[in-house]
């Protein structure tokens, strides 16, 4: 039912978990795929697991929080592809300390990465989308319930939802803008969390299973599509249900 032929998008995070895993469903429904990650390697495993002809798949090295290397990759993906559709945009961290031990460079360092890396992407695609394109942002559960020990992590996916509704406002009727708001997806960035509290977690997860990375690629998949051509400004939760209990 939907297919991303002649459209092309730009995934950061694209090295690993969601990132890949939405490049790989997007470049499998026919989009060129630009691959952005702060990770060489991992981008260059990216390429060869999603194995699309080499004319529609770029890869760039960057790292989100630095404003000039967003605007380079948005530059070089316009003059590779002239132009671009959806911009998706995974790369984040998730550091864990209470509040506590939240040192004055720690914090920096993930409004860095996490927000400031959300807004220079953003400012840098917007000129850039062309009509009946779309922005998705990823936020988290966090955002919307707390998390200990990730204060500061749940303080850049709240502002990320508020962002995301104000740059929704910005880009309408031409391009859409939404977030999903995954809950505990098994990825790297959740190894340690599932290690600590994986039994308790599974038990409050009324679908009884951690979700996949490509569980959360479905949905940006559908928020790309025609079939959400209506939802704009809107947050899809995306959590097996964790976020009832
Ligand atoms: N996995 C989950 O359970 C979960 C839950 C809620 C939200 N999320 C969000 O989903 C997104 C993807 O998470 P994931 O589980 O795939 O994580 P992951 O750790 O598997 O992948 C994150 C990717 O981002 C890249 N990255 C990190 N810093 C970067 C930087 N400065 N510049 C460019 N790339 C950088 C990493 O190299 C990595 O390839 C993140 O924004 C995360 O906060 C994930």
């Amino acid at each position: 039912m939907i297919s991303f032929e002649r459209k092309v998008a730009l995934i950061t995070g694209a090295g690993t978990g969601i990132g890949l895993a939405t490049a790989a469903m997007m470049a499998a429904h026919g989009a060129s795929v630009v691959l952005v990650d702060i990770d060489r390697a991992a981008l260059g495993r990216a390429v060869e697991v999603i194995g699309v002809p080499a004319d529609r798949v770029l890869s760039i090295p960057a790292d989100v929080s630095d404003a000039d290397a967003c605007e380079r990759a948005l530059a070089v993906t316009a003059e590779r592809f002239g132009g671009l559709d959806f911009l998706v945009h995974c790369a984040g961290i998730y550091p864990e300390a209470t509040i506590a031990n939240t040192t004055d460079d720690a914090w920096r360092r993930l409004m860095n990465i996490n927000l400031d890396g959300t807004f220079f992407l953003c400012r840098a695609a917007q000129s850039r989308l062309r009509e009946g394109g779309a922005v998705v942002l990823l936020a988290s559960l966090a955002a919307h319930r707390g998390s200990y020990a990730h204060a500061a992590y749940a303080a850049t996916k709240g502002a990320i939802l508020s962002f995301s509704r104000s740059l929704a406002l910005e880009l309408a009727p031409r391009v859409r803008v939404n977030t999903v708001s995954p809950g505990i997806i098994e990825t790297a960035m959740t190894r340690d969390l599932i290690g600590q509290k994986g039994e308790q977690l599974l038990a409050s997860t009324p679908l009884g299973r951690y979700g996949t990375a490509e569980d959360i690629a479905g949905t940006i998949a559908f928020l790309c599509s025609p079939l959400a051509a209506f939802v704009t400004g809107e947050t899809l939760q995306v959590n097996g249900g964790l976020y009832l209990s």
